[in-house]
This record gives structure tokens, sequence and C-alpha cells, in this order.
């Protein structure tokens, strides 16, 4: 999950830029994808209506009472894809005639996620993450082979209908890059050299998870490191008590005593801004509007974390359980887990995770379900999530009112990062835990930080916040082959540099750690590459919906080009900047061209050459 919302921001001026944008990108955003080349439209062939019917009667006979049948369309869609690899016309008119949409509605939904596939794509699936700590690791050599090798370039697919080639923004696997997906399986550090015996296995019929296990890749790091930094606690955050005995007696307390122990504790969101978690409960507790929600945001899309997955795969239950506590204290009968696209090999295990706990819950206790993000950056973005989860395009609402007040279906919700939930359970069931916690408020107590990049061991660190950068990268085992350190970019996409004389800076929510996200980048790292990255994922991921976000990002990204030098001078590149921050509707244009502009300031002569 990511946060738009920077601990440093300062209001905006409310002056709209004198600069203009004009449409030059060749942006393929949302509402860019093409209509499926139906022709005439025919009546559904006999077989596929069925199965269209089948995806339909099988998402309403498993969906618990719908808010409203819109909130069925993406579990819909999801279905008819994962039956028949992408989603034809008809499963537009099924959707219509089924939930009651009109079809222009159903296609301006379906065509504005990444996950949907308006047109057939090959049996196997390659997406190439392309972001930076991807890129760092060497994902355009990947690329290049895996285009070679099949002769297509991305986004397009083989003529025999076996492959198809994409690139993504982060897959969740920054530790361990660069970061492939094949059919939703993750893929570690797959070489060049190994492409053309995957392929040429594959191409022999045989099954995908064979022919990635014989070819002896090097093992992904463990995600974890031990505990260096003195930190008894360091990656041991412990499960509820057997039988959930601890968990019962927190749900057995009256609500406002479980909501009064959480805000004494001082708990901030993990997300990005730290808002107390307390605040957020009580503003919803407090609510005379029913019903309420609460959503359990695991949509981290942010480049550089992996700690929700983290926390997902290995303390699924202390996760569960903090929705358990949060929903008791602020009166929500129904919350959602809204997974990250990439993280979809999870939904099994967390089903089976959420059945084990709703069959030891006293009657009458939450009701947790599982939904999967149809993708997107954006649908971090606590409003554009509850956007998807409505079944509409995941476009950012303007704030406010805030989701505490109008947030899923218009009704009084809480939306807290997973490592915000995660930390719930301690605050009741782990001696001295409390304290900690407490002491958050002066910028004190642990963080799940995400080391990803130049360092010898990237993987996720617990530490207390206030941790230096040094410390952490020393923690990581250093910088990778004893190279000098260059900066680190702390939060991700969005966030900001620290160079050589940050190392001693404690990282707190006030530093911008909230995220946990840090790539850290050796010396002789050209930093204008950096930057360029950062505004291709940016471009990329753009909604479209607004012009300077999305053509605007575009012009900066082709002024850093090679081919620009000595065009744009650093005012024009500020001032251009400056105009995209104002006149962006949401926080993905407000902060895209943030590492840029701090680059400016700081290490001009790395940009401007
Ligand atoms: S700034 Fe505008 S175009 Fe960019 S993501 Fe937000 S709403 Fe979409
Ligand atoms: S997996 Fe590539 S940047 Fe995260």
């Amino acid at each position: 999950m990511h946060c738009f919302c920077h601990p440093s921001s300062s209001h905006l001026p409310l002056r709209l830029p004198a600069v203009k944008f004009r449409p030059a990108s060749p942006w393929h955003g949302p509402t860019a994808k093409p209509l499926p080349q139906g022709g005439t439209r025919m009546k559904p062939a006999s077989s596929l209506q069925s199965t269209l019917a089948d995806c339909l009667n099988d998402v309403k006979a498993r969906s618990c009472q719908p808010f409203s049948e819109r909130e069925l369309l993406v579990p819909f869609l999801q279905a008819v894809q994962h039956r028949l690899g992408y989603l034809p016309e008809e499963a537009i008119i099924v959707a219509s005639a089924g939930l009651g949409l009109p079809e222009n509605d159903v296609h301006g939904t379906a065509s504005f996620y990444p996950e949907f596939r308006l047109e057939p794509v090959g049996r196997f699936v390659i997406e190439v993450c392309d972001s930076l700590p991807c890129e760092m690791g060497g994902c355009q050599l990947l690329l290049k082979e895996l285009s070679e090798q099949l002769g297509i370039g991305a986004g397009q697919s083989t003529p025999d209908g076996l492959f198809t080639l994409e690139t993504v923004g982060c897959l969740g696997q920054c530790h361990a890059c660069p970061s492939l997906s094949i059919n939703g399986h993750l893929v570690a550090r797959l070489t060049p050299s190994a492409v053309k015996q995957l392929l040429d296995a594959l191409r022999g019929g045989e099954r995908l998870d064979t022919a990635l296990q014989s070819l002896a890749l090097e093992p992904a790091p463990a995600e974890g490191l031990p505990p260096v930094l003195g930190n008894p606690r360091a990656l041991t955050l412990p499960e509820c008590g057997g039988q959930y005995q601890a968990l019962k007696a927190v749900l057995a307390k009256p609500p406002a005593e479980v909501l009064e122990a959480v805000c004494a504790s001082g708990l901030r969101g993990r997300g990005g801004a730290g808002f107390p978690a307390g605040a957020k409960w009580r503003s919803v507790a407090g609510s005379a509007d029913e019903p309420k929600f609460l959503i359990a945001n695991a949509d981290e899309s942010e480049i550089g974390t992996f700690k929700d997955r983290y926390l997902l795969t290995r303390r699924p239950m202390l996760v569960l359980s903090g929705m358990a506590i949060a929903a008791h204290a602020i009166g929500a009968k129904r919350a959602y887990l809204f997974l990250r696209a990439a993280y979809s090999p999870l939904v099994e295990p967390l089903t089976q995770a959420v059945s084990a706990l709703r069959e030891s819950l006293p009657e009458g206790s939450v009701e947790i379900v599982l939904r999967t993000s149809p993708g997107g950056y954006l649908c971090g973005e606590e409003t554009a999530l509850i956007q998807a989860l409505e079944g509409r395009r995941g476009e950012s609402r303007f704030r406010p009112p805030y989701p505490t007040a109008k947030g899923l279906f218009g009704k009084p919700t809480v939306v807290n990062n997973v490592e915000t939930l995660a930390n719930v359970p301690l605050i009741f069931t782990e001696r001295g835990r409390a304290a900690d916690l407490a002491a958050l408020g002066s910028g004190f107590g642990t963080k799940l930080f995400c080391l990803a990049g130049d360092v010898e061991h990237p993987g996720l660190i617990e530490a207390p916040f206030g941790t230096t950068l040094g410390q952490l990268i020393e923690t990581a085992g250093g910088m990778a082959s004893e190279a000098a350190f260059g900066v680190a970019v702390l939060g991700g996409a969005g966030g900001r540099f620290l160079g050589p004389s940050n190392l001693t800076l404690p990282l707190t929510f006030e530093a911008g750690a909230g995220n946990g996200s840090l790539i850290v980048c050796h010396a002789e790292r050209p930093l204008l590459e950096t930057i360029r990255s950062v505004l291709r994922f940016f471009h990329r991921e753009s909604c479209g919906a607004c012009l300077p976000c999305r053509e605007g990002v575009y012009e900066l990204h082709q002024a850093l080009q090679p081919e620009q030098t000595g065009t744009y001078s650093p005012e024009k590149l500020l001032e251009l900047s400056r105009g995209i921050r104002l006149a962006s509707r949401c926080g993905l244009g407000q902060t895209a061209p943030r590492l840029l502009e701090e680059a400016l300031s700081t290490f001009p002569e790395q940009v401007i050459a």
C-alpha cells in the first residue's frame, strides 16, 4: 500500500500554473484500450454464453450479500478472465444484463484496469517488472533476451498464440530482481541465459512449474534478515494466542474499551502519512450512519515495497486478527481484505485462513471478504481502492469527504494498511509492546523496512523507528560489492532522495519512512536514470483523467532523454514540474515530479549535463 500524503507536504497554493500541456504522449492508459474487434454484434455462442452464465451464477453464489449488484462486477470480470484468458465482448453484455448496468459503463470499468484484457492473449503471459529496483537488477537485458527469443516486443503476442510479453509495474518481489510473473507465478532472478531453456521447455509442452524447477535458478533470498540491530522482536511478530483465546478475550471487551486502548497506544498508520489509527477508528465508531466498513489495504503497489506480502504469507492470522479487532471497535459487520493483483497466489491460503478464523469466532463477529485488485498503482490510494471495490473505475475521489465520513458505498469506512493492522493484536497480547507503540507519537517503535537495490542482502528488516539509513544498510550487509553509497530513494516513486549526508538521518514518519520503501543506489548509478525510471513508471500508471498528469509527466520524461540534452533548462524543468504538481487532480500527479524537483535543488549537476 502506498499513501500519497507525504508528511512533509505543505499546503499547495490555489493558483493554476501558467504552463500549457499539449497532448503528445503515446499514452496507452485505460481509455486508450481498443474495443474488442467483434464486427457486427453477434448473439453469444451457446457454449460461451453458458460459460459466462456459470461465472455470473458462481460469483453471485459465492459472494456474501452484496451491498449493491455493482459490487460483483469486478469479481465477475475476474472470473471470466480466469476461465477464458480475456474478456470477450459477450462478457460485457452478460455483465450489463446480469448486474443491471449500462454496457458502456461496464466497458468503461473493464477497460480501465490493467489486469483486464479485451483481446485474446497467449497461453503463457510473461510480465516483466521494469520498475526502478528491477531496472537496477537488469530487467532490460532480460526483456531484450525474451523479446529476441520470442520475436515480439512488449505488449505483443506470438503468432502461434503461445506467448504474450508485457512490462508491468512492481510485482512486490523487489528484493529478488529482476522479477517477472508467468501466468501469475512469481519468478525471481531469471537470467538471460536461462530464457531459451525455459521457452523451449514451454514450447515442448512442459508444465510451467516443472519448467521453472528445472532451470536451477539462483534461489530468491529470504525476505527477512536476522536481527542485528539489538531489536529483540525483529521479525518475530507473534501470532495471537493458541486457539484464538487471546483474540476472543479482546473481542469480549466492550468496543469502546478496545478503541481507547488503540488510541492510547499511539499506533500510527504504516501506509505513508502515519495518521493515528485510533483517531480514524474513533471517527467511524462515533458516526450514527450505518453500516460501517473496514478495509485492509493489501494493495501495496509502491515500488520497492514487499512487506505486506511477507505479513500475509507468514503472519496472515496476525493481520486477520487485527481486522477482527478493528471491526469490533468501530462497529463494522463486514471487512474487506483488498489484495494486490500480483499477490493472487495468496488467495487460496488466505481464504483458508479466513475460514479458520470465522469458525473460531463467536456468532455475529465480523465477516471478512477477500477481494483481489484488478490492478494499477492508483488502486493503492484509499479512495481509488473504494471505487474498485464498488465496481467502478479506480479513479481517486476528491477529499473531503474522507472515507471515515463517506467511504465504501457512501458509508463510514476505515481503510488501514496491512502492517498497521498486524500491529493491532500486539497492543493486547505482547507484554511491553503497548509501551513501544505509545512511543510512536514521538517517532519511535518498530517498522518493517523494505531494502532493495545495491545492498549485499536486499530484504525486509524490522527495526525501531529512528534507525538511521546507515544502520539499515549495514544490517543489509553493507553496499553490494563494497561499492560506495550514492543515494537512497526513501518512500518509493513519490518519495525523496537521501544522499551521503543523510546516512545518519533517523528514519521516522516525519522523515518519510512511513511505507518502508528504501531503494539504495551505489555512487556509479546515474541519478538521471533513476529519475527517468520513476517518471516512466508514473506515466504508465497515470489514469489519464487529467492532462497535466497524463501529458506533463510524459513531457518531463522526454525532456530528460539524452537527445534532449541542453534543450530544457533547470528553470523550464521546474516550471513544468510545478505545473504538474499544482494542476493534477490526485496524489499520483502531485507526487510524480517530486524526485526530479528534489534532485534539481540538491544535486543539479547530476541532472543537467
Ligand atoms: S493526477 Fe489525474 S491523471 Fe494522474 S492519476 Fe490522478 S486523476 Fe489520474
Ligand atoms: S518487483 Fe520489480 S520493482 Fe518491485
